[in-house]
């Protein structure tokens, strides 16, 4: 028998959200509706389908590694050198990358909890540790606890922001006062998967911040506002020297020729993420108005997800809106028993959704 790392043995699968096709073929359903991997329910820009339309006829050909086009597209919309930035099969590539080039056995990394719990398993296969931090009574990054718990061994500090699973949000301000506070040594990872619906007021345009600070990395992804989930690609934004000690960790050819040119197209196409935000707006609206109605607290997002509190178990209350043809994530993943996490959908998944809500809810009583 051949032995894998001791490591390995203290890990476990990442679950994601149910396929719809698992879904309809388990429970014999014909319409499945999924509202759990903080997919855009507008689907993607038509541009990002012709560009992968004209691709498929030329799949013999490796892509390009350097990924330039997409980087000359990135660099001329940020403002920022291409060398600032690395493209990834999803930014969840990124995350092992980032902790394979920074983890040394030992070391630890701090996150919220809860968040985004891939911060964990990268540090983990590091054989690094996590360092949990319990959000606030309001659900929010407490980052006074960052500051308490770093020690000498600390090289990684991750704000989700805005944090999933919460959909709350660390303010311009506190995120400049907190990355003042965090020494210079550590490296702080600033996700913003979900930027696109975030931004404006009070959050962080947080690319202003690295001409200042040389301990920064920047997250952002095409699979969330611009739709791209299923080709896998997103980038890291940081300074020259962190982007290319993480290149000598990236795989050659990380990120496919599909994936680039719809992200190039899907990056021309802002009408579509205004669209799809102001869908998401209008969906917002109308489940803050039903959980009120319904007497449920929820905590109000930045991003394309809603926590809400259903005062049942998260567990049951996911099987039975399951066998409705609704698939949410169940808070239970998150250490929040009683509320379940639904993303925001079209109008009429909106709709499906409540009115299967209430019949389960209806149905415990
Ligand atoms: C906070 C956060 N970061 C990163 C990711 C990974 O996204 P992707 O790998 O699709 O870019 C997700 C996906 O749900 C997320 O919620």
């Amino acid at each position: 028998m051949v032995k894998q790392r001791d490591t390995i043995n203290n890990l476990s699968p990442y679950i994601p959200g149910k396929p719809i096709e698992e879904v309809k073929r388990e429970l014999g359903l014909d319409r499945v509706i999924k509202l759990a991997s903080n997919e855009n329910p507008l689907g993607n820009s038509p541009a990002a389908t012709k560009a992968v339309q004209e691709w498929s006829e030329n799949m013999a050909i490796y892509p390009d590694g350097n990924s330039t086009r997409l980087k000359m597209a990135l660099s001329e919309k940020l403002n920022i050198d291409p060398d600032q930035l690395l493209l990834g099969a999803g930014t969840d590539q990124i995350l092992e990358i980032i902790a394979q080039t920074y983890i040394n056995p030992g070391d630890n990394t701090i996150m919220g909890c809860p968040s985004f719990p891939r911060y964990e398993s990268v540090v983990k296969v590091m054989d690094g540790q996590s360092i949990e931090v319990p959000l606030t009574g309001d659900y929010r990054m407490d980052l006074n606890g960052f500051l308490e718990k770093i020690n000498e061994r600390t090289r990684i500090i991750w704000l989700c922001n805005p944090n999933n699973p919460t959909g709350t949000m660390i303010t311009s301000e506190e995120q400049l006062d907190f990355i003042r506070k965090v020494p210079k040594d550590i490296l702080i990872v600033l996700d913003e998967a979900y930027y696109e619906y975030a931004k404006g007021g009070d959050y962080p345009e947080s690319l202003e911040l690295l001409n200042e600070f040389d301990n920064l990395i920047i997250l952002r992804t095409f699979s969330k506002a611009y739709g791209l989930a299923g080709l896998r690609i997103g980038y890291a934004i940081s300074n020259k020297e962190i982007i290319g000690y993480m290149n000598r960790v990236r795989g050659p050819f990380n990120t496919n020729t599909g994936a680039q040119l719809a992200a190039i197209a899907a990056l021309q196409d802002q009408d579509f993420i205004e669209k799809s935000i102001q869908s998401n707006n209008q969906g917002k609206e109308y489940l803050y108005s039903v959980f009120e109605e319904m007497g449920l607290e929820y905590i109000p997002t930045y991003a394309n997800f809603i926590m809400v509190n259903i005062n049942l178990s998260s567990v049951e209350v996911f099987k039975a809106l399951l066998k409705k043809g609704v698939i949410i994530r169940s808070g239970d993943i998150y250490g929040m028993d009683d509320w379940i996490r639904v993303t925001i959908g079209t109008k009429e998944e909106n709709e499906i959704f409540v009115k299967a809500l209430k019949e389960v809810i209806n149905d415990f009583s």
